[in-house]
Order: structure tokens, then C-alpha cells, then sequence
């Protein structure tokens, strides 16, 4: 049985970057929610339905062969044989996911996935991200984290990711990701007992030390 390392936190606070290397550098295994929920809106899509259908939603997560692995250094994603490891980055699921991860019975579905996949894992920790982690999925975890940046840090943070859009197109699809999934769990203020580690002012390596100050506190 593996420990969690809850790590919470909006697009573009550092949150999956942060948590790989921690991992690596620890040893421990990763797991990334946000691309279950984002396979998941890539399956409505490729099948064809619409992702505010809740009952097509529903339909498509009970009949989903998700492969989704915990080593930090394979961050391979698939859905049966085929690989989505960088299809679920395309900007057409990044606008369709916060509408699949509205359905409170896919969201129980999905936990119950995560949790397995932890409580089986053969690491002696996994470092869990995602936006309810630490409130939902595993509110008993030792270490809880939620990592915050200004908007506009994380708004640029993201458009260097990506070369083929512009930073306000970049700016504006954060902004209407966040108020959609802040709907649905509050991952801008941290909920009882979790650290908050804002990461504004904070370069790379200031982040992991960070991070790790906190792991190596609660642990
Ligand atoms: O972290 P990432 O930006 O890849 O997450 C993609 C989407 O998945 C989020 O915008 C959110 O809608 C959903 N998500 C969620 N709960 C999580 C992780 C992600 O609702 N624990």
C-alpha cells in the first residue's frame, strides 16, 4: 500500500512539471489525474458525442480501457491500443474536459480508479496531482499540497508551452477552464490543513525545495 503525496492546484501553477520531478527525485510513483479526466473527454469526442451529454459521458467512462501508468518516466497515456499521449494536450480536449469532469457520478468512478491504482502501486509513495486531491480523493494523506500562482503567471507559463497559440488565446481558455472547474471543486483556496506553496515568485528549483520542505515536514 503506497502513501499519497496530494498535490492540487490550477493550470499552469507548476503543479505536473513539479510533481514529476519530485517523484523522480524521490522515487516515488506519479500520477496524473487531470489526463484520466482529459482521455476520458477525448473518448466522447472521438465517439462522436457531445460532452455536455451526461449520459453519454456516463456511457462512454463505464465501458473505458484506460492505461494509465505510474512511472514518472513513462508518461504514456492510452485508451485500449491506441495512444493519446499527446492528442489529450490539444487545445479541442483541453475545452471539452471541464464538461466530462462536471458528472459527479464519473467523478465517484474516476476516484475509485485513482484510489486503486495507489493502493496497488509498488512504490512506497505516489505523488497524486490533480484539483481534488487533497480534498476529495485522499483528505487523510500526510502530505497535502495546494500550489497557487497569480493568474497572470500561470497564463504565461502556459503559452510558453505552447507554440502554436497566442497568449491571450492562451490567457482567455485558462481563465474559462478555471471558473468551469472551480464550479466543481475549489482548488484556489486551500482547504483545512493543507499547505499552500505559491509558486509567483518562485523559479524551478525554488518550487521542488519548496515542495520538498513541506514532504520532508509532514511525512
Ligand atoms: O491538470 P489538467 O489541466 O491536465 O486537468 C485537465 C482537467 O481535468 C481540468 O481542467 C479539470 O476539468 C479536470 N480535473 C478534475 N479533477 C482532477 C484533475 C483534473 O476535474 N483531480
Amino acid at each position: 500500500m503506497s502513501e499519497f503525496i496530494a498535490i492540487d492546484g490550477p493550470a499552469g501553477s507548476g503543479k505536473s512539471s513539479v510533481s514529476k520531478a519530485i517523484a523522480r527525485q524521490r522515487g516515488y510513483g506519479l500520477l496524473d489525474t487531470g489526463a484520466a479526466y482529459r482521455a476520458l473527454a477525448w473518448y466522447v469526442l472521438e465517439q462522436g458525442a457531445d460532452t455536455d451529454d451526461v449520459d453519454a459521458v456516463l456511457a462512454a467512462a463505464s465501458d473505458f480501457d484506460l492505461r494509465l501508468g505510474l512511472d514518472p518516466d513513462d508518461r504514456t497515456v492510452a485508451v485500449g491500443d491506441t495512444d493519446i499521449t499527446t492528442t489529450i494536450r490539444e487545445s479541442r480536449v483541453s475545452g471539452a474536459v471541464s464538461g466530462v469532469a462536471r458528472v459527479p457520478a464519473v467523478r465517484e468512478q474516476v476516484n475509485i480508479f485513482f484510489r486503486s491504482l495507489v493502493a496497488n502501486a509498488a512504490y512506497p509513495a505516489v505523488v497524486v496531482e490533480g484539483r481534488d486531491i487533497t480534498t476529495v480523493v485522499a483528505p487523510d494523506a500526510p502530505v497535502r499540497i495546494l500550489l497557487t500562482a497569480s493568474p497572470e503567471v500561470r497564463a504565461a507559463r502556459r503559452a510558453g508551452e505552447l507554440t502554436s497559440e497566442n497568449a491571450a488565446d492562451v490567457a482567455e481558455a485558462l481563465h474559462k477552464r478555471d471558473a468551469s472547474d472551480s464550479a466543481v471543486v475549489d482548488f484556489l483556496n486551500a482547504a483545512d490543513g493543507v499547505e499552500v506553496v505559491d509558486t509567483t515568485h518562485l523559479d524551478f528549483p525554488q518550487t521542488i525545495d519548496a515542495v520538498l520542505a513541506v514532504i520532508d515536514r509532514k511525512q
